[in-house]
């Protein structure tokens, strides 16, 4: 039987993951749902909600869909990959018990003390008043995170004692976030280079892609709000080997461990954003998914059968050897809509962007398609990724296609994977 992959979601993330897994040698068909209208272009776009359990299992037979890969989380924590395993529709995904390591930075605080997995000192607070009687002990800086899903940008931190009192009370008080603000987590602030490693797990082994670098404030120079993510490159040598074997040893095999004791054994993409400081790695999130736009930039570098590994590590029995790393490296440049993250206006029009395709690929996010252009419709609306032999010849790449792009109403940042750090030598 032919492979066909359905692949729930509708950023650039999912467009990448469809993009790859139609390059392994088995040619699988690509279906989308609910896709966005740069993904229409090559792939079978469904318009089905992702979050509805019930329809995409309705979905999924429907096309006879041999493996689901679940991209956002937000159908996770919906169930959909445990209404799927109810329906033996092999997925890619992590269980709603599973997805609450990224809908609940608490639960995963547990997990990590559980586990012993090397992370920040934290506090966790339901009442303004007990929240700020706290923050002494934990700044400056503070570092205050909502409990809950907030999209990526659930995070303040700051130098100022009077911005971390407002968080606070917005998300106590003021109904940021909604469900996700009512609780909060104060952190030590940890110093070091950022890193993203994302595992794919088989609910007790697991294999690590190459690690990517993610820039999450808004604007050049590390300035301006946290956001999804403005760009990446990977595989980023501040994630040496010897790192990578620690966050295997200490972070992902415990907290597989940790899951698989609670009856809940954890199947699909596993990320750990770590903190590299000088004694060791420390984990700052973990997500129950793929990153964005860490995955545009880890994708074009693996040779193999992504659809291999992700089935296989559905089924419980991963196949390691499915994809290899291939040589280069790869950059990632988000074009987001002007005002983003923090007031979107949608309605900019990007120009060019069907004339690039040569130099980079373009994945498609908040972006529709109008009269032959690209309109952005949410924040972050496209991707340009290239590859390269290094990163700076990948960045070069990317700046090029971006150099020729016009049009209004969007931005990107300039300085993606400009200054690439070296490997820290731990005290
Ligand atoms: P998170 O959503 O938890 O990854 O946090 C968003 C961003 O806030 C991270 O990528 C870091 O840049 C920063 N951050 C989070 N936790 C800490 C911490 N404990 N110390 C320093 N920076 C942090
Ligand atoms: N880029 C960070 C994330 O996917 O959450």
């Amino acid at each position: 039987m032919s492979e066909r992959i359905l692949v729930l979601g509708s950023g650039g993330r999912e467009h990448a993951l469809a993009w790859r897994l139609a390059r392994d040698p088995g040619r699988p068909g690509i279906h989308v749902a609910p896709g966005n209208d740069g993904m229409a272009l090559t792939f079978t776009r469904h318009a089905v909600r992702e979050t509805d359990p019930a329809a995409v299992v309705e979905l999924a037979r429907r096309i006879a869909a041999t493996l689901v890969v679940v991209g956002p989380e937000a159908p996770l924590a919906a169930g959909v990959s445990d209404a799927l395993v109810a329906a033996g529709i092999p997925v890619s995904g992590a269980s709603a018990a599973g997805a609450q390591l990224e809908s609940s930075k608490w639960f995963a605080k547990q997990i990590m003390r559980e586990a012993a997995v090397p992370t920040a000192r934290a506090e966790m607070f339901s009442t303004l008043r007990e929240a700020e009687a706290a923050l002494d002990r934990f700044g400056p800086p503070w570092v205050v995170k909502a409990d809950g899903l907030a999209a990526g940008k659930g995070v303040l931190v700051s130098d100022s004692r009077d911005e971390a009192r407002a968080f606070l009370a917005a998300c106590l008080e003021g109904g940021r976030f909604g469900d996700g603000g009512h609780r909060v987590v104060l952190e030590e602030f940890l110093a070091g280079e950022e890193a993203s490693v994302i595992a794919i797990c088989d609910g007790e082994r697991h294999v690590l892609l190459p690690a990517a670098r993610d820039y999450k404030r808004a604007f050049d120079a590390d300035a301006g709000p946290n956001t999804g993510g403005m760009g990446s490159f990977a595989p980023t040598p501040a994630v040496t080997p010897e790192v990578e074997d620690t966050v295997s040893a200490q972070v992902i095999t415990p907290v597989l461990r940790a899951l698989a004791a609670r009856g809940t054994p954890y199947r699909g993409a596993l990320y750990a954003g770590l903190m590299l400081t000088a004694a060791g790695p420390r984990v700052i999130e973990f997500n129950a998914r793929f990153g964005d736009p860490e995955t545009q930039s880890i994708l074009p570098l693996l040779g193999g059968s992504l659809g291999t590994l992700l089935a296989s590590a559905a089924k419980g029995a991963i196949e390691r050897d499915a994809v290899t790393r291939m040589a280069g490296a790869a950059v990632t440049l988000a074009l987001v809509d002007e005002g983003y993250p923090d007031a979107v206006r949608g309605g900019g029009v990007i120009e060019g962007l069907g004339s690039c395709a040569s130099e980079v690929t373009v994945f498609h996010a908040g972006t529709r398609q109008e009269q032959g252009g690209w309109v952005v419709r949410g924040g972050r609306a496209a991707y340009l990724t290239a590859t390269g032999s290094h990163v700076e010849e990948a960045r070069a790449r990317v700046m090029a296609a971006r150099a020729r792009l016009s049009g209004t109403g969007w931005r990107s940042r300039g300085d993606i994977a400009a200054v690439v750090a070296q490997p820290m030598r731990s005290a």
